[in-house]
């Protein structure tokens, strides 16, 4: 077969990242035409509404608001999915998938709801399906996962990867803008999801955890699965007290397999993380990803997680490799390790149950300032194995209220659950308490 001389290629969705990728791509195509010595032509692109005004221009011809015409099109080679969303984008991908064509993917929700399904897609129809702009935006993660690590195992994978979230966290940290308003100015610069909530819900970090732990330990954990804490009830207080404690809060996605017991267990919470560590001082709309490897150790990713120019880099990488594949005949360098090995034979490792995911906790609680209270409390801990390391007291915002913070030893998620059902019972304790968790990673 003659590799082909022009490779065309359709966007479905130009929106804040099909405009980037156009816009990059254009800037970048004699460059990306030499080094790659093939003719690329970005074809067509599909929008729902073809009259909005865009900041990047496209000649109207190009424009349709039927991305399945692309997906079908048999004269596009490459069909860019960046509309988001589970439903018409899993159409789109599965139509081009079965048409043979590669399909380059930012959407991580599509990913962990129908991966398996779309991996097996494009492997019955010699496809591909490549997705770095999925996990990370501008951080090669899972080229790094899936080639430069190839040798390893994984026990501990954790970061921060969700960029709107650290956008507010650092915010709320370093100012007191007000909560709302850091997330219209997220919503602005292009970084939050169309739904929001999946970002300060921690469900999109939970998205992307998913694929990565596919990619490391090749299984699908949904997210039903996992514990997802968002970062809508953290408020500055809470930075403060961490500091006070020597931590800084940071929204941390930890993928963690103990190859004893071979347990697993993937969770997305806000965290304590050690002041001093790295993550705790990567602020702003940056991620960073901590990979433990069996064999070289830990390694750690930084850069911008989210926005336009960020996610478009990502894409054009895989852009660039899916035309690689075409000229070499759809012959995958490095083989999808994880994609074809581990789905079929069901990997061996298992959910860790509550009682064996082990930490340390913070606990805040409004609670009647009144003798006995703080005894009340000890005791009810007590009761589930649970010890006190420490206690911060502060007048409440509301009258004949304490604001009580304390930290715990080591306990474990099965204990630290059944005490916030019974603390929220008491009497004494006037509003839902706050658990987060305490990471005392070293590196
Ligand atoms: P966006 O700005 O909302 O753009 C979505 C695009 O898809 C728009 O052009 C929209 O058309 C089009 N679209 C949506 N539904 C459609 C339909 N039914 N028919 C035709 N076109 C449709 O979203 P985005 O921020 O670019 O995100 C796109 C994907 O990339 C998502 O999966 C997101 O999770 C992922 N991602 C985003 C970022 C980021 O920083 N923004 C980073 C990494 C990954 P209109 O323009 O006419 O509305
Ligand atoms: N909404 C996502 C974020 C976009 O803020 O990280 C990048 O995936």
């Amino acid at each position: 077969m003659t590799a082909p001389t022009v490779i065309r290629i359709g966007l479905c969705g130009f929106g804040t990242v099909g405009q980037g990728v156009w816009k990059h791509f254009e800037r970048s195509r004699a460059e990306l035409e030499s080094r790659l010595g093939v003719r690329l032509e970005l074809a067509r692109a599909a929008v729902r509404d073809a009259k909005k005004k865009r900041g990047v221009s496209i000649p109207a011809h190009k424009l349709t608001s039927d991305p399945l015409s692309i997906a079908t099109d048999p004269s596009i080679d490459i069909v860019c999915e960046l509309m988001g969303g589970t439903g018409l984008a899993r159409q789109v991908t599965l139509a081009a998938l079965s048409r043979g064509k590669i399909v380059v993917s930012a959407n991580k929700a599509l990913i962990c709801e129908h991966g398996a399904e779309i991996f097996e897609t494009a492997r019955r129809h010699g496809a591909h399906f490549l997705f770095e702009a999925s996990v990370a935006g501008g951080i090669p993660i899972i080229k790094s996962l899936r080639e430069g690590l190839v040798a390893n195992r994984f026990p501990l994978i954790y970061g921060i990867l969700n960029g709107t979230c650290n956008y507010i966290l650092t915010q709320m940290e370093e100012s007191d803008t007000p909560y709302q308003a850091v997330l219209a100015d997220a919503k602005r610069l292009g970084y939050a999801e169309a739904d929001e909530s999946l970002d300060v819900g921690g469900w999109d970090a939970a998205h992307k955890a998913a694929v990565l732990t596919y990619l490391a330990h090749g299984v699908w954990v949904k997210t039903n699965q996992m514990i997802v804490d968002g970062i809508e009830r953290l408020t500055p207080a809470d930075f403060r007290h961490a500091e006070q404690l020597g931590y800084g809060i940071k929204l941390l996605a930890i993928i963690s397999r103990d190859f004893a017991t071979d347990e697993l267990s993937v969770r997305v919470h806000p965290t304590l993380l050690p002041s001093s560590h790295v993550i705790a001082n990567v602020n702003g709309v940056f991620n960073a990803v901590s990979v433990k490897g069996d064999v070289v150790g830990t390694t750690l990713y930084i850069g911008r997680g989210a926005g336009q120019d960020a996610t478009s880099s990502a894409v054009i990488s895989d852009l660039a490799d899916a035309v690689e594949l075409l000229k070499n005949d759809r012959r995958a360098f490095i083989t999808a390790r994880k994609e074809s090995r581990n789905v079929t034979k069901k990997a061996a490792c298992k959910l860790a149950a509550p009682q064996n995911i082990r930490g340390r906790y913070y606990l805040r609680l409004t609670v009647k300032d009144r003798p006995g209270v703080l005894a009340k409390i000890a005791s009810l801990m007590a009761d589930q194995h649970v010890s006190i390391a420490s206690v911060i007291q502060n007048r409440a915002d509301r009258p004949d209220a304490a604001s009580l913070v304390l930290t715990t030893h080591e306990s474990n998620e099965k204990a630290m659950q059944s005490t916030l059902v019974r603390l929220k019972k008491l009497p004494a304790v006037v509003d839902t308490p706050l658990l987060l968790r305490i990471a005392d990673f070293a590196d």
